[in-house]
């Protein structure tokens, strides 16, 4: 596979053409942005943590029948990944109230939420990626009532399988952040799961002491975040137990590896 000419920068993540049309490379960065990109710094290392952590949440979703756009890991930055026509609409799925919730409707911090809530924001860096309801998602064409609801329905199983896989490894999921695109298989559109599951994108905090494992370290200035995310790698199973995974050894190991290409 021959990698091309970067498509589309994001905050996060780059994406590269490849000479096959159907496929792209998602590069993560180190990058780190928050509050709509006003607060911003490199954390070297997060982006091998996320590549590791979303291609084995994704594969894992893949196993139980949610079609998404991960094909596979190429190393320890990129991974090769469908084109897809990305849906302009970040899908908030909340299991506990934390975050914007709490400031917004008042309330409490860590109140646990009876069924697991969808909130849906525009897709929208201009626009600091305003709360929408789904009747703007109709009115403005920007998903079908078709699609919402296959979406819905993947969320909730996803939801399901995602509590189910961290709660075993005593992680609680507090929340998340979700996107799909649209992909034409045999000339019918598909919508399948695309972009991240990491801890960039979720909420997680330790199921006894509820403390931090995501992107909250930044967002609130308790660092430690590379600790918190190889943490999470180690419970899932990603990084052995005894590799104590430092920021420079991330590093490292992203240089070795970018060596021997
Ligand atoms: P919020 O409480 O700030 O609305 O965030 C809800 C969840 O969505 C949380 O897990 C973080 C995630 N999220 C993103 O992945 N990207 C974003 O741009 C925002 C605002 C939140
Ligand atoms: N990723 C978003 C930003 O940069 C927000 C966030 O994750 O808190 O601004």
């Amino acid at each position: 596979m021959k990698k091309g000419k970067k498509l589309y920068e994001g905050k996060a993540k780059i994406i590269y053409t490849t000479n096959d049309k159907n496929l792209v490379i998602q590069y993560f960065k180190d990058d780190a942005t928050a509050f709509n990109n006003q607060k911003k710094s490199t954390i070297e290392g997060k982006g091998v943590l996320n590549n590791r952590i979303s291609e084995h949440i994704l594969s894992n979703l893949s196993q139980i029948g949610i079609k998404n756009h991960l094909l596979k890991r190429l190393n320890m930055r990129e991974q090769v990944i469908k084109l897809v026509e990305i849906i302009p609409i970040e899908f908030i799925v909340r299991n506990v109230a934390t975050g914007s919730i709490t400031k917004r409707l008042g309330i409490e911090d860590g109140t646990v939420l009876k069924e697991p809530l969808i909130e849906y924001c525009l897709k929208s860096d201009k626009l600091g990626d305003p709360l929408i309801a789904e009747e703007h998602i109709l009115a403005f064409d920007w998903a079908t009532k078709k699609e919402i609801e296959k979406v819905k329905k993947m969320i909730l199983r996803i939801n399901d399988f995602m509590i189910g896989m961290f709660r075993g490894v005593g992680i609680k999921l507090i929340d998340f952040k979700l996107e799909f695109g649209r992909l034409k298989v045999n000339g019918k559109e598909e919508v399948i799961l695309a972009d991240e599951i990491s801890p960039d994108t979720c909420r997680l905090w330790d199921s006894i002491t509820d403390k931090k494992l995501d992107k909250d370290r930044f967002r609130k200035n308790l660092g430690d975040l590379i600790p918190a995310y190889t943490e999470v790698a180690k419970r899932l199973g990603i990084l052995h137990e005894q590799s104590n995974v430092s920021a420079v050894n991330v590093t490292k190991l992203s240089s070795v590896k970018r060596k021997r290409k």
